[in-house]
Parts: structure tokens; C-alpha cells; sequence
């Protein structure tokens, strides 16, 4: 699966910008602020929903303007889909070959990011982390993205009941309890599923670590569930009273999260930086390898910076991976050369430049422009 060509308009700084892609490599290189990142933002997009680094899609939304529109042609082991995601003031919506779809159906495409952001997921909110875990397992396993929707609705139901304030007590109570059921249902599902995908990620990442800091200490990317399956009806009766008060559910996955630890110490706490960096590195090596594993094809590669990011140690150890990867990669730097010669034999570059491309190579023609 791969984007075969990639239109952003009214998008960050892009005005209107369209490349016909490298099913292996597509450079963007660029001074800075040019809008390397927003491209690679942009193509995100297709697989996350989201940014992965502002909160409020609005912010997506050229300045002045009412809207973004972003299409990708996908080529995918059926033949090729048009897809689009439509920003405006008030909503965002997904197409796919022109009929709006639901985020569930649009989101297949399994791409993971390797950018100075993706550091923060180890320090950021448990909600980064498990969105990060949900999105992973959602594109391996096909009936998780509809149970972890059907548990948030049921959450949301809740929560509206315990918040609402012109039911009486006793009333509250009867209704909060309808939602129990389902919410154990579902979230017993997502906790199992948690765990077993977190233990298959956690032998990739020992192994990479292992190899990427040459050091004797063990990772562990640690599941940490807020209830184990068998408590899950005991707690939920137990908290009823002090969630009724709060006015918010406080027993199920929605209040999970995963630690990264070295050597069972949290890494955010007392790792070093390099020790961020590496972990992150070997963590998203392992996501790459188990979606190889688990889907039979690789994910989309988007690679924000990274030769600036990595030392020598590590930016040898990812060059080597990154040469028996046969997947799609988007790499952004501020020079082509900063790029090994073995990268750039199958590949199509741009230079960006206030928010415009210019081809510079293409690995079938040679140089063609600037
Ligand atoms: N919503 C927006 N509308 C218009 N311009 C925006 C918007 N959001 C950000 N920008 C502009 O986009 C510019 C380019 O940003 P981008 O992060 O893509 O740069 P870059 O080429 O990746 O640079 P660097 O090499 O420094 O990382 C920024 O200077 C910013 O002012
Ligand atoms: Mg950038």
C-alpha cells in the first residue's frame, strides 16, 4: 500500500501543492520553515486523523482562509482509491472516492513517524500514549477501532448521566448502572488486546534497544491497566458513589496507560536524553517490524528530521534498517546529501521553498530542475 500522488490546498503555508510520489523515496528538502513538516502533517493525516503536533485541527486551516482541502491517490493491493480529507471551520470530514466516510473506514493506512515530536509521546499524556497504542492496534487487528468506539460511547453515556445535575440521586444511580455492562464488555475486549499486542511490541524493543545502545539495559514499553478483567464489576460498584460525585467514570481503559521504563525505572524520569531518543527510535523500529509481521506489507515511513536527531551510532544503526525496508518512505532534511547513496537510488526529490515544490531528482531521469 502506497500514496501514488498527494494534493494539499489552503493547507498550513502550502497554497496549492501537488507531487506525483516515489513508491520508495520522496525527499523534501528545504531551508527551514519552509514547509517540509507541513507536508509530511499533511500526509499523516491519512492515517492518524490528526496532527501530530497541534490539539485543534483548525490550526491545519491556511491563515485567512475557510478551509483545506488534501487528496492522495492510494494504491493498494486492489487496484488505486482516491481519498480526501475536507477541513472547514466547523467540521472535518474523510471521502473516499467522493463518498464521506467514518474515520474507521478511512484510517487503514498503517504509516509510523519518526520526528523530534514523536520523543514526547514518552513524556506527554496517558492519552497520547494510549491513542498511539489504540491507532496501532486498530490497523492490525481489524474489530478494535469498532469496540474501542463502542466503549467510548458508552463512556460518553456515562459520563453524561453522572454529570448531569437535575437528576435525582437515586435515578442517577439506575441509569449509570445500565452503562456498566457494556462498558466491561467492551473494555474487558480492549484490556486483553492491549496486553497481548504490548507483549509482542515488547520483544521487538528489547532486541532493538539492545543493538541501538549496545548497553545491558532492558526496555519495556509496560502496560499499566487502570483494572484487571476479573475486578472490572466489583470496582465499578465500589467507585459508583465517588464517580456519581466527581461526575465522571474512573474504573476502565479509558484510564489506562503504558510506561517506557529502562531497567524498570520510568525513562521520562531519569532517562537521559539520549536514552529518549533510543528508546523512541527502538520502539517505533518494533512497531514497523510487528505491522510487517502482522498485515504481510510495510507501513508508510514518515521521517521528519531525522538525520538531525540521531547521532552516529544511531543514524548508522537506522540507515542499515532503513536499507532492507521495501516500503514507502517521506523523509524531510535541509540537504539531499545528508541522505546514505543507497536511499536516493530509488527516489524523487523536491526542494520546498515558501510553501512551493521544485523538483530537483528523480532517480529515473537524473537532475531535473534547480
Ligand atoms: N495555519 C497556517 N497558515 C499559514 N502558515 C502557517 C500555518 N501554520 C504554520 N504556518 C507556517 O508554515 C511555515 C513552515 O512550517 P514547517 O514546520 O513546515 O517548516 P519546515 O520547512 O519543516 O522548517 P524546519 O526545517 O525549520 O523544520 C512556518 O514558518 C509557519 O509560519
Ligand atoms: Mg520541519
Amino acid at each position: 500500500m502506497y500514496l501514488k500522488s498527494i494534493l494539499l490546498q489552503g493547507f498550513r503555508n502550502l497554497p496549492d501543492l501537488s507531487l506525483t510520489l516515489h513508491p520508495r523515496f520522496s525527499v523534501l528538502v528545504g531551508e527551514n520553515a519552509q514547509g517540509k513538516t507541513n507536508i509530511i502533517e499533511g500526509i499523516y493525516l491519512f492515517s492518524f486523523g490528526k496532527s501530530f503536533r497541534v490539539p485543534d485541527y483548525r490550526d491545519l486551516i491556511a491563515w485567512g482562509q475557510g478551509q483545506s482541502f488534501i487528496r492522495s491517490w492510494v494504491h493498494n493491493d486492489i487496484g488505486e482509491e482516491e481519498r480526501q480529507v475536507r477541513l472547514t471551520r466547523e467540521k472535518k470530514t474523510f471521502y473516499k472516492n467522493d463518498k464521506p466516510v467514518s474515520p474507521n473506514q478511512f484510517l487503514s493506512i498503517p504509516m509510523v513517524l519518526f520526528s523530534p515530536e514523536a520523543i514526547l509521546l514518552l513524556k506527554e499524556s496517558p492519552q497520547a500514549r494510549r491513542d498511539y497504542i489504540d491507532n496501532f492496534i486498530s490497523k492490525c487487528l481489524a474489530p478494535y477501532g469498532d469496540r474501542l468506539k463502542q466503549y467510548k460511547r458508552a463512556l460518553a453515556q456515562r459520563n453524561k448521566i453522572l454529570k448531569d445535575e437535575f437528576l435525582a440521586e437515586a435515578e442517577k444511580e439506575e441509569q449509570a448502572k445500565l452503562w456498566e455492562k457494556p462498558m466491561r464488555e467492551h473494555g474487558i475486549y480492549l484490556i486483553e488486546e492491549r496486553k497481548r499486542w504490548l507483549e509482542r511490541l515488547n520483544r521487538r524493543l528489547v532486541e532493538n534497544y539492545t543493538q541501538v545502545a549496545g548497553a545491558g539495559k532492558k526496555a519495556g514499553f509496560v502496560y499499566q491497566p487502570n483494572v484487571a478483567p476479573a475486578e472490572f464489576e466489583e470496582r465499578q460498584a465500589a467507585c459508583r458513589s465517588e464517580e456519581m460525585e466527581k461526575g465522571m467514570s474512573l474504573v476502565g481503559p479509558h484510564r489506562d496507560d503504558f510506561q517506557a521504563s529502562l531497567d524498570d525505572l520510568p525513562v521520562k524520569y531519569f532517562g537521559s536524553q539520549g536514552e529518549n531518543r533510543t528508546f523512541t527510535l527502538a520502539l517505533k523500529l518494533a512497531e514497523i517490524s510487528l505491522f510487517e509481521e502482522t498485515l504481510g506489507f510495510s507501513p508508510v515511513l514518515l521521517l521528519d528530521d531525522v538525520v538531525s536527531e540521531l547521532d552516529e551510532r544511531r543514524s548508522e544503526f537506522f540507515f542499515s534498517r532503513l536499507k532492507s525496508f521495501s516500503g514507502q518512505v517521506f523523509a524531510t532534511a535541509t540537504s539531499l546529501h545528508l541522505f546514505p547513496k543507497s536511499c536516493l537510488r530509488e527516489c524523487r526529490s523536491w526542494q520546498i521553498n515558501q510553501g512551493h515544490a521544485n523538483p530537483i531528482y528523480d532517480s529515473a531521469g537524473g537532475q531535473t530542475g534547480a
